[in-house]
């Protein structure tokens, strides 16, 4: 699979799999479909409570730990120095395994939750930082930063978040956002690139699928890698496992992205980054 450079010399595959929602065994059979099927790049988080299906999976496969890209992420309630690195350690025993790839902070301290939002993300990415330095963590990165919160980190920072994990699907693609990172070198990761399934039936998507002899998915999923940005796909379907990977086969003209880019809005989970954990 096509390979995506991170700031840091390390890199991701340009596609991966998201587990969301995938517990026990449903997820484990899903991790080891998944990577039986190609896929080398896993997203996982504390918060999910399937990091221990997510470990299973990946033991049982038949692919090398060393090809694997392993996600997982602290969750809110972890944020600050000491319970980051409380927290990591619990993620990797959860997982089963003696590194991880990829950990991201999985969504900012806010104005409306910290009085010092700053500091509490500045202490909690210094965690990561050392912990990579450990050699525990291979990558570090955020998710659901905005710019104030990149803004705000870079003032302390001795390493650049790799990645920004954000919501990015036709009808919410967060462009400004996107650019933004992308002139920081911190590559996109983009989570529901599906929506959730609910933006599938757009008829915009369905025609540009029905012309490429493609599903509306692989056209979601391969305008988001058209744009620079690493779509998450999650599914416990054998067949949606196979059909959301085969996407490097085609690709979408100038116009048909200019399409999709101004698409109404649509599959918005309603999560903001200066909002939680209220939804809006
Ligand atoms: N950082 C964050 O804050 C954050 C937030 C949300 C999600 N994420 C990550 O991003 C991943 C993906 O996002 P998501 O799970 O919210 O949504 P998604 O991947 O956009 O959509 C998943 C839904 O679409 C269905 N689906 C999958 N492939 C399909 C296909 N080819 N055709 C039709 N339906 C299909 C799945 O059902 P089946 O399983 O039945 O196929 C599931 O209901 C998550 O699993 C998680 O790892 C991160």
């Amino acid at each position: 699979m096509e390979k995506v450079l991170l700031n840091d010399e390390n890199s991701l595959p340009a596609l991966g799999f998201g587990t969301y929602q995938a517990t026990e065994e449903e997820g484990t059979r899903a991790v080891q479909m998944a990577l039986d099927n190609g896929y080398r790049l896993i997203d996982s988080a504390a918060k999910y409570e399937n990091e221990v299906a997510v470990g299973k999976g990946i033991k049982k496969s038949e692919v090398d730990r060393s090809e694997i890209i392993v996600t997982t992420k602290l969750w809110r309630d972890q944020l600050g120095y000491k319970t980051a690195k409380a927290a990591f350690e619990t993620s990797l025993q959860k997982l089963n395994l003696e590194y991880i790839d990829l950990y991201l902070i999985h969504w900012p301290a806010n104005e409306k939750n910290y009085d010092n939002w700053q500091q509490t993300n500045a202490d909690t990415w210094r965690a990561l930082e050392e912990l990579q330095e450990d050699g525990k963590i291979r990558s570090i990165g955020v998710s659901n930063f905005w710019p104030e919160h990149l803004d705000a980190l870079f003032q302390t920072a001795r390493v650049k978040p790799a990645v920004n994990q954000i919501e990015f699907h036709p009808g919410y693609w967060q462009p400004e956002l996107t650019q933004f990172c992308q002139e920081h070198g911190i590559v996109i990761e983009a989570w529901s690139p599906l929506g959730k399934g609910e933006v599938l039936d757009h008829a915009v998507l369905t025609e540009i699928a029905k012309n490429h002899q493609k599903s509306a998915a692989q056209v979601c999923l391969r305008w988001i890698m058209q744009h620079g940005a690493i779509p998450i796909p999650k599914s416990t379907s054998p067949k949606r496992i196979q059909e959301n990977i085969d996407v490097f086969d085609f690709e979408l003209s100038n116009e048909e992205m200019a399409q999709i880019d101004v698409l109404p809005q649509m599959g918005f989970s309603g999560e903001l980054p200066n909002h939680w954990p209220d939804k809006v």
